[in-house]
């Protein structure tokens, strides 16, 4: 798949003190949750793939190259977003940020070496092309704003660099095995911690003991229509015996995405 710096911008203080996700305190939770988590977590991912770069063919390189650029310009974008959020909602940046960070030195040990971390990113990896795909779908947010917005675009480079780590740790000869391991304790460790910053946020905006909020939590983790649950399946393809990112996922039209954020135009809201 075709992958392209873009160079967006959204205009997000008008609505990132609000419930802009779904007008959901839970899912917008969530969601500003996962951004905190973002620049550390994407540095990681850059890092681990770029380890490989003088090991694969010139077109591989290339592609190491541009996931690069758009991850890098993801977390310029998220960096904005946090801070702004923490600014609007009083949170405390370091403290949140540093429940993902204990997860992440984990996998900068010495015990961990370069062909473990890629193992980590392709499955990460996954996770965040599957979240993009169903984002793009409209399956999970369906607010029209620019905060949303950043997540479509931010989805829409997730699905066009879903391959690279996985085509990257194949060339170097990762194993299946470990990579399916890795898979089951990254997904436990990203949920754990993404539900504790959010539960963090929610108590901090007294909205935790709310009939709604609990209501929203189960309809997440539990129901069929909830994001679990109609990810599920996508997220179960990676343990397939032939799975390949770039075969799955196809049937989604990008065209759309493509042209909404080809102008580089800021995001502006209504
Ligand atoms: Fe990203
Ligand atoms: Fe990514």
């Amino acid at each position: 798949m075709t992958m392209i710096k873009r160079d967006p911008s959204f205009e997000l203080k008008q609505y990132l003190s609000s419930n802009w996700a779904n007008d959901d305190a839970f899912l917008t939770a969530v969601f500003n949750s996962l951004s905190i988590s973002f620049p550390k977590g994407e540095k990681f991912f850059m890092n681990s793939v770029r380890a490989f770069k003088d090991e694969v063919n010139t077109e591989m390189s290339e592609a190491i190259r541009m996931f690069c650029i758009q991850e890098a310009t993801h977390t310029r974008e998220h960096i904005k977003y946090n801070k702004l959020l923490c600014e609007l909602k009083g949170y405390d940046f370091e403290e949140l940020e540093s429940i993902f960070a204990r997860k992440l030195e984990k996998s900068y040990s010495d015990k961990v070496d370069n062909k473990m971390r890629l193992a980590i990113t392709t499955a990460m990896e996954h996770i965040t092309a599957s979240m993009g795909a169903s984002i793009l779908k409209g399956n999970l947010v369906k607010s029209d704003n620019p905060v949303a917005d950043m997540w479509k675009w931010h989805s829409l480079e997730e699905v066009e660099h879903k391959a690279v780590a996985y085509d990257v740790y194949k060339a170097v000869n990762g194993s299946d095995r470990i990579m399916k391991i890795v898979m089951r304790y990254a997904l436990i460790d990203m949920i754990h911690a993404n539900t504790r910053v959010a539960i963090k946020m929610l108590r901090h905006d007294k909205q935790f003991w709310k009939l709604s909020t609990f209501q929203s939590m189960f309809k997440f983790f539990f129901s069929k229509k909830g994001a679990l649950r109609m990810n599920y399946a996508d997220y179960k393809l990676f343990f397939d015996k032939d799975f390949n990112p770039q075969r799955h996922g196809n049937d989604l039209d990008l065209t759309p995405w493509k042209e909404k954020f080809s102008s580089n135009e800021p995001i502006l809201g209504k």
